[in-house]
């Protein structure tokens, strides 16, 4: 079972430049919310209660101004700084105490999941106990991400943005460990880009076959906040839903008072909190 987990919400966002100079990637908005709404909604659909947001020095009090750690959303925030931003799987050592003795999930800040079958396949998967677990999405340029190659259904090779690939699987931001993953990432050693690999991580797992994928078929969609032009097709996207459906896609109270975390009070509060926007427009929707 997973009970926690880690939004990675550091990095220094330079494809991003100037956007990102003064303010975190993950504060920047994605539509009508800011990004790192949208990591948190898919933690928070997982059924994750502890959430432990990882930003970089000094950005603290930015984050805790959108979602602090007393919040209207019946979840626990707790914050880590991340010094020197060097690869994903620092975010298990900076962690370490925050994982205690149990298992882990983590999503990177800026990583954005839509569709029906995204929370049936997070629940399924939410109860396992031992090794890790990857989800993979088809997209037609693998070379950017990290990439996995199945035989059978099983990882057979992943490698981190290859040159070239005859698989289009790519490994998307959101991981489940075990809580051996502590113990894994203090072995790792820097790479050729001077970071530490979350896929040198994941091929631990994969050598000791505890490794499995699930797959976010092309009914769902994993889409990129990472280039300007990226940024704004996603943007796009959630404009283009939203406004067809009337429904909110992110929209973590929404989350909350579905899985019974919060109430209209709760909901109420909330609405004092933002101000009088469509965003709250909407929270009214839900509750009156
Ligand atoms: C990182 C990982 C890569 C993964 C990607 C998902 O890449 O290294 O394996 O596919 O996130 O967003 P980065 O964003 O650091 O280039």
């Amino acid at each position: 079972m997973i009970k926690k987990g880690i939004i990675l919400a550091g990095g220094t966002g330079t494809r991003m430049s100037p956007l990102t100079k003064a303010v975190n990637k993950q504060l920047l908005p994605l539509y009508d919310k800011p990004i790192i709404f949208y990591p948190l909604s898919i933690l928070m659909l997982a059924g994750i209660k502890n959430i432990l947001i990882i930003v970089n020095r000094g950005q603290l009090n930015q984050f805790r101004k959108i979602l602090p750690e007393k919040n209207n959303l019946g979840i626990k925030i707790e914050y880590k700084e991340q010094f020197k931003p060097s690869g994903l799987p620092q975010a298990f050592t900076i962690g370490e105490k925050f994982i205690g003795n149990d298992n882990v999930a983590l999503i990177l800040g800026d990583n954005f999941f839509y569709g029906q079958s995204l929370t049936k396949i997070l629940r399924k998967n939410i109860n396992f106990k031992k090794g890790s677990k990857i989800f993979l999405h088809p997209v037609r340029s693998p070379q950017n991400y990290g990439v996995a190659q199945l035989v059978n259904n099983k990882v057979s090779k992943l490698i981190e943005k290859p040159k070239k690939t005859k698989s289009n699987l790519a490994v998307t931001g959101l991981y489940f460990f075990d809580n051996r993953v502590i113990e894994y990432s203090k072995k790792l050693k820097f790479s050729k880009r001077g970071e530490l690999e979350i896929i040198d991580l994941l091929n631990i797992y994969r050598k000791k076959k505890i490794l499995s994928a699930e797959l976010i078929g092309r009914g769902g969609a994993w889409l990129d906040t990472g280039s300007v032009e990226d940024y704004y097709n996603a943007s796009n996207f959630i404009s283009t839903i939203e406004n067809r459906q009337g429904f909110k896609i992110a929209c973590i109270e929404e989350i909350a008072l579905k899985n019974n975390w919060i109430n209209k009070a709760d909901v109420k509060k909330a609405i004092q909190f933002y101000g009088n926007c469509n965003y709250s427009k909407y929270l009214k929707s839900l509750i009156y």
